[in-house]
């Protein structure tokens, strides 16, 4: 058992980590959480004050962060500005939270000497040909494509020197998308469901043929703590489960399971330099960790996801009509 600082446990994949990491791994947390427009406390209700403690601070904030360090045995960093619509908007904030605030949590693990895990996302390898069957590998050339895949990799490379130059205790991992409960209703999947229960047309960008290999975040969350537990120091780990599908053919299901029809969606402008086509090659941590997912049917939880958002409309419906008004000023 470990206490474990959690950063951006109020987020998406956050907080799908440190539920997983209290309830079926036996860690105390303590997130540390901005609360940007992307964080909710309520992602975290539910879980008790005696294994969670919830700070509100800014990874930038060094004082702050040389303290709560001091007191884990290892962090797990998953604070970010994470979309990529936002960082083509207005970049700066992806560089504070990305690039710095990275920065600030590597001096402190470095200060006291207490293992680090940095959570980053497969887009910092840039994109594949639609129709190949090439996937990334941990030998993948680091080649990202918007402000938001920049600046991760940006972080990555940090967290590479940080273990290179000053011996840092440090795992990264590379995973691809994520769906699942808690995902702020900016992103694709939620995007979608959250529009049919509104009585919305879903939106596709272009053509809808560029290609995502999703993940459930439980799975994720699972892989994250096996690389902490197990992973070998300085090691990466490409993180994913199969689950290539073109945008087109999800817009479709999640209309499907909703019982609307298949083609009730509308075609938006396209996302200026829109990646392809991301897909993961897990072999590494599969044969290395043992680590395999549990949500191997996509559209099996794409149906519980929905089901999710038909049941928690008071968690998303507050985020939802602003959400849509920048999305309309982009013409998507
Ligand atoms: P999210 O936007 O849902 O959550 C980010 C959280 O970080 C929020 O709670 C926010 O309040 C917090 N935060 C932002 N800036 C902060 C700051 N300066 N100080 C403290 N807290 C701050 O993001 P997510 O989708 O849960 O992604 C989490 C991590 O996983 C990110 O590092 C992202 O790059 C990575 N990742 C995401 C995906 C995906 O599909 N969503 C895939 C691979 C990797
Ligand atoms: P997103 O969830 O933003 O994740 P990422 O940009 O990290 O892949 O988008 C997933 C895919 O869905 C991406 O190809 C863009 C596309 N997309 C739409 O077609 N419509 C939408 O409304 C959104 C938000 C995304």
């Amino acid at each position: 058992m470990m206490h474990l600082l959690v950063t951006g446990g109020a987020g998406f994949i956050g907080s799908n980590f440190t539920h997983h990491a209290i309830l079926r791994s036996g860690h105390d947390v303590t997130v540390l959480d901005a609360l940007t427009y992307a964080g909710n406390r309520e992602s975290l209700a539910g879980l008790s004050e005696d294994r969670l403690r919830f700070v509100q601070g800014d990874i930038t904030d060094t004082a702050l962060v040389d303290e709560l360090v001091r007191q884990a045995d290892a962090v797990v960093h998953f604070a970010a500005e994470s979309h990529n619509d936002n960082s083509l908007a207005d970049p700066r904030p992806f560089l504070e939270a990305n690039v710095v605030g990275t920065f600030v949590l590597l001096e402190a693990v470095r200060r006291h000497d207490v293992r680090f895990h940095h959570v980053s996302t497969d887009e910092v390898y840039g994109d594949l040909e639609l129709d190949g069957h090439v996937r990334f590998t941990e030998e993948t050339a680091y080649n990202p494509s918007s402000p938001y895949s920049a600046t991760k990799a940006g972080s990555d490379m940090l967290v590479r020197a940080w273990i290179r130059s000053f011996g840092v205790q440090a795992t990264i991992s590379n995973c691809s998308n994520n769906y699942g409960p808690f995902q702020h209703v900016e992103k694709f999947i939620p995007r979608q469901i959250t529009n049919v229960l509104c009585g919305i047309r879903p939106k596709l960008y272009g053509a809808g043929t560029n290609v995502r290999d999703w993940i459930h975040a439980e799975d994720h969350s699972a892989a994250v703590l096996t690389v902490l537990e197990k992973g070998r120091i300085g090691e990466t780990y490409l993180i994913g489960a199969d689950g290539e599908r073109d945008n087109k053919s999800v817009v479709e299901l999640i209309l499907t399971l909703m019982g609307q029809a298949a083609d009730a969606y509308d075609h938006v402008l396209d996302r200026p330099g829109h990646d392809l086509r991301y897909a993961i090659d897990a072999t590494k941590l599969r044969t290395e960790l043992g680590w395999e997912p549990r949500f191997a049917d996509f559209e099996d939880g794409l149906a519980a996801t929905i089901d999710w958002y038909r049941d928690h409309r008071d968690w998303w419906y507050p985020a939802k009509a602003a959400t849509e008004a920048f999305y309309a000023k982009q013409g998507q």
